[in-house]
């Protein structure tokens, strides 16, 4: 679990980024907490960086949307879902409690092998 920052501090609209083992996208979509993982599964652009419309992020670099309560890309160039992670509100501090699953990661990393 990881402490994100004060509810007050990350208003409606509004993104951050923590590291959690892996850099991790925390959205506050109007009063919904939401936290996926930061990278984008085209490239490398930040989630964090980019364009929150109701509970979805548009990507900054290539304009992929993701369904932040899914992780699921909602049209190309993503084609991979994020992580979702869990997120809870304790004494008004955001935390986010990051999922185990590598095994998205160990596929990215496959994939960034074979390009390079
Ligand atoms: S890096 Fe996100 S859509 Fe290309």
């Amino acid at each position: 679990m990881v402490a994100v920052c004060r509810v007050e501090e990350l208003p409606p609209g509004e993104s951050t980024r923590v590291w959690a083992d892996v850099a991790v996208a925390v959205f506050n979509a109007d009063g919904e907490f939401y936290a996926v993982d930061d990278t984008c599964t085209h490239q490398d652009a930040s989630l964090s960086e980019g364009f929150l419309e109701g509970c979805f992020v548009e990507c900054p670099l290539h304009a992929a949307f993701f369904d932040l309560r899914t992780g699921m890309p909602t049209c190309l160039p993503a084609k991979r879902p994020v992580r979702t992670h869990p997120v809870t509100i304790e004494d008004g501090v955001i935390h986010v409690h990051v999922t185990a699953n590598t095994s998205q990661q160990s596929e990215n990393a496959q994939e960034q092998e074979a390009v390079a």
